[in-house]
């Protein structure tokens, strides 16, 4: 038995078009897993698709914004309508808004909230019924180093990253016995189009990550791809409910 063989299984995975998502994409399409990518911008599908088929795999770009309900449900409706099941769920749309706490708009803050946290609820509602009637399923909930600590310029973003990590032992909780383990990932420090933006606007952040963590180096896109593989897998079976850092020692250094 292939502990890592993810053959016949299908998954869906959230802002897949690109970054963290992406990288989590491609290390389950290189075990075997078919993948549907689900995002707002149809631009960066392209490539991203391109790079999917490179590995072999059946893939499909599918569009939604997952602030809404409705999308959540029709995602993962049309995932099973076109690819005929749903094994594996990466709720991993994100977005981030820095300001002081005090200057957030409520718009801002729902707007964090709805796409980071509340995104992930509605998906993994939608994808809870085929998962049980297949005998089971996968989950897997993208957090943060701001589901662990605190920061001045991120409170909503911070709420719904620890959020995350409650949301994730309730459901691993509600769901085991119907086979369907949840799981969280909290990354480090990756270099992606967030964290582009973060550096533009923080002077200074670039060295503090590298001279802050202990494997001295920002994270990329393909340090995420194992951990997909392995929550997705068989080897995981007897893992739900935990929240794992993949951050090259950020987590665990001083
Ligand atoms: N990079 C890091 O250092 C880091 C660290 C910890 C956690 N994370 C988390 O990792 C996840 C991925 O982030 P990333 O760094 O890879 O950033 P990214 O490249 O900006 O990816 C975010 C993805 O989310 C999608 N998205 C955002 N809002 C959406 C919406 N309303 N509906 C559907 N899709 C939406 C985007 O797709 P569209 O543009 O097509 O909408 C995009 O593909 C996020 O949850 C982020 O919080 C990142």
């Amino acid at each position: 038995m292939n502990l890592f063989d993810l053959s016949g299984k299908v998954a869906l995975v959230t802002g897949g078009n690109g970054g963290i998502g992406l990288a989590m994409a491609q290390g389950m399409a290189s075990c075997g897993a078919s993948i549907v990518i689900a995002g707002r911008n149809e631009e960066k599908a392209g490539p991203a698709l391109a790079s999917l088929r490179e590995l072999g795999t059946r893939c499909a770009f599918l569009t939604g914004d997952v602030t809404k309900k409705a999308a959540c449900v029709k995602l993962v409706a049309d995932t099973v309508a076109e690819f005929g099941r749903l094994d594996i769920l990466v709720n991993n749309a994100g977005t981030a808004v820095r300001k002081m706490p005090q200057d957030y708009t409520e718009e801002e803050w729902h707007l964090v909230m709805d796409t980071n946290l509340t995104s992930a609820f509605l998906c993994s509602q939608a994808a809870y019924a085929p998962m049980k009637a297949q005998g089971g399923g996968k989950m897997i909930n993208i957090g943060s180093m701001m589901s662990l600590f605190g920061a001045p310029y991120a409170t909503p973003y911070a709420s719904s990253k620890g959020g995350i990590v409650q949301m994730t032992r309730a459901m691993a909780t509600a769901w085991a016995k119907d086979n369907i383990q949840v799981n969280a990932v909290l990354p480090g420090w990756i270099d992606t189009d967030l964290t582009k933006r973060a550096r533009r606007e923080v002077p200074g952040l670039h060295e503090r990550v590298e001279n802050r963590t202990p494997a001295g180096r920002w994270g990329s896109p393909p340090d995420m791809a194992g951990i997909a593989a392995f929550l997705a897998s068989p080897a995981s079976d007897f893992v739900t409910g935990t929240a794992i850092p993949v951050d090259g020692g950020y987590s665990i250094g001083m």
